[in-house]
């Protein structure tokens, strides 16, 4: 049976996840949908034929009235903490687009009353479910090339910034670079334990937060990732995974272009380049985390990106700020 959804927030990217992944999906159906633009609202339930009984202006309402089993929170950042405390408040398991969360005080409250309550609370860090970087840890699995060195990963795009993404705090670090830390710490099955970083701005960028970063991330397993990301990049942009090489003692396994395409490469120590194909996972991008969602609300466990998991990701990201205020290394004490 179908579990009973609300979406709150159908901007751009609330609608896209809605029309391409809720509505195909086997196991959620809508029970309701809400957005502060009632015209919004609207536009989208008549271009998918949905009842206008179930739109709403105001979450706490659509909590109150509506039978649903979970919320999907897609609306503005800055607003994910509140609209998920009140979720899980009327006990319906929430899952939330990245990031997370803006605060390490919000993130372990919420965490708190997931596990209180028994509910499940999922971050959808979507990129753990694309074939380029399912492909890239499976090679980097099996691959034998000697010991892991260290690993550079780069990411530049010039981002036209959403209205709220130009009055943040910390722009590029959590509403980008939140899913390379994340991808960091997947790919390296490793928490981050410090962080050395700078943060900057160009002068009249139109930007409060820091479009720019630059950061060295220590992991649990004594890797050491080197990272330098720009939303303001004028020039070609780089596709949203980022490039990355990850330099082994007999060779490097690359997230690149090199000559037939993106995608995963292998090279070894006679330079020898095999070009791997690409995984494609059973479920790709979102319709993989909201079958993890479902399933994890079904078996009544924590989901496998659950807000305790994503605590790291979130603490990694406000350390990188920390270590640029403060111009030192900051190391991160696990709770
Ligand atoms: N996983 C990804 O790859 C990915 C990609 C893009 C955006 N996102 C995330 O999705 C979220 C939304 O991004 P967007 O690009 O759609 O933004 P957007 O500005 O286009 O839309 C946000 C929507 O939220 C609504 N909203 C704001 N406050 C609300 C409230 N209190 N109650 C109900 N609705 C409210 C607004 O009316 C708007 O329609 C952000 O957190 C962003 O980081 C994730």
């Amino acid at each position: 049976m179908s579990l009973k959804l609300i979406q709150v927030g159908l901007g751009a990217h609330g609608r896209g996840v809605g029309s391409s992944f809720v509505i195909p999906s086997p196991d959620f159906e809508y029970a309701g949908l809400v957005d502060l633009d009632s015209g919004v609202l609207e536009g989208y339930a008549a271009a998918f034929h949905l009842s206008k009984q179930i739109l709403y202006t105001d979450y706490k309402q659509a909590f109150r009235d509506l039978n649903a089993d979970a919320v999907l929170i897609s609306a503005i950042s800055p607003v994910h903490y509140q609209i998920a405390k009140e979720a899980l408040k009327q006990n319906l398991h929430v899952l939330i687009e990245k990031p997370f969360v803006l605060t390490m005080e919000e993130a372990r409250e919420l965490v708190q009353l997931a596990a209180d309550s028994k509910l499940s609370l999922m971050i959808s860090q979507n990129y753990r479910y694309l074939p380029t970087v399912v492909t890239l840890k499976e090679t980097l699995r099996s691959c034998s090339l000697g010991n892991l060195l260290f690993v550079n990963a780069q990411f530049f795009h010039d981002h036209n910034g959403k209205g709220y993404q130009r009055k943040m705090d910390n722009y590029i670090l959590m509403e980008m670079s939140v899913h390379h830390v994340d991808m960091m710490r997947f790919l390296l099955e490793s928490d981050i334990a410090n962080v050395w970083g700078k943060t900057w701005n160009n002068p009249g960028s139109g930007y409060k937060g820091d479009p720019h970063v630059h950061a060295v991330y220590g992991a649990e397993n004594g890797v050491s990732v080197f990272y330098l990301s720009s939303l303001l990049a004028k020039g070609i942009p780089m596709p949203w995974e980022g490039v990355w090489r990850f330099q082994f003692e007999q060779g490097s396994v690359y997230l690149d272009d090199l000559g037939e395409g993106y995608g995963v490469y292998v090279v070894d120590d006679s330079q020898s380049k095999t070009h791997i194909p690409l995984l494609i996972p059973e479920k790709e991008s979102i319709h993989g985390v909201l079958a993890e969602f479902a399933q994890s609300i079904r078996e009544g466990r924590e989901p496998s990106i659950s807000g305790r998991d994503n605590l790291n990701t979130i603490e990694a990201l406000l350390a990188t700020s920390a270590s640029s205020a403060e111009g030192k290394e900051i190391k991160i004490v696990k709770q």
